[in-house]
């Protein structure tokens, strides 16, 4: 079955703005590794691949639909942040407007009765809870441990060690 031309472009867009993540995430982990945040800096590199694999499950399944990639022009991420917490923050931001994008593309998809299209997006319904908690659970340990930074180098050694074989 043909692709709806509305969700065509949707999921189009969708591979465009995971690209988009891929890039914050790198522009992120090239903050927290100048700032010497290892443990930081080696999440979001990881977390920038995973984007990427995102952005090609799009990809493949456009691929299988038999519809036309249009890839587009990846904007510069805003950087510019002043400390790790406001970086985390950013993450967690961004994560929430990738769910709201994804659940109108869902709910679209639902209207234009396109059912293997709402099956292959609810993956990523369920990974954008992941994403969310991943930065929700981790932002909440920063804000409290407000200024101590101390501690936020504590958080940064355990990132370390958790993520020191994902690849
Ligand atoms: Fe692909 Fe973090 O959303």
């Amino acid at each position: 079955m043909k692709m709806d031309n509305t969700l065509l472009d949707e999921v189009n867009a969708q591979i465009n703005r995971e690209f988009y993540a891929a890039y914050l995430y790198f522009a992120m982990a090239t903050y927290f590794a100048e700032i010497n945040m290892e443990g930081f800096a080696k999440l979001t590199k990881n977390h920038a691949k995973e984007e990427l694999n995102h952005a090609k499950k799009l990809y493949d399944y456009l691929i299988l639909r038999d519809e036309k990639v249009t890839l587009q022009r990846i904007e510069a991420p805003d950087t510019g942040w002043t400390n790790p917490t406001d970086a985390i923050q950013a993450a967690l931001n961004h994560e929430k407007f990738v769910t709201e994008n994804i659940h109108r593309l869902y709910k679209n998809a639902t209207e234009k009765d396109d059912f293997a299209l709402k099956v292959f997006l609810s993956w990523f319904v369920s990974e954008q809870v992941e994403e969310e908690h991943l930065f929700q659970s981790m932002l909440d340990k920063m804000n409290y441990v407000e200024d101590c930074s101390c501690e936020i180098v504590n958080i940064d050694r355990e990132l370390k060690i958790q993520n020191e074989y994902v690849e």
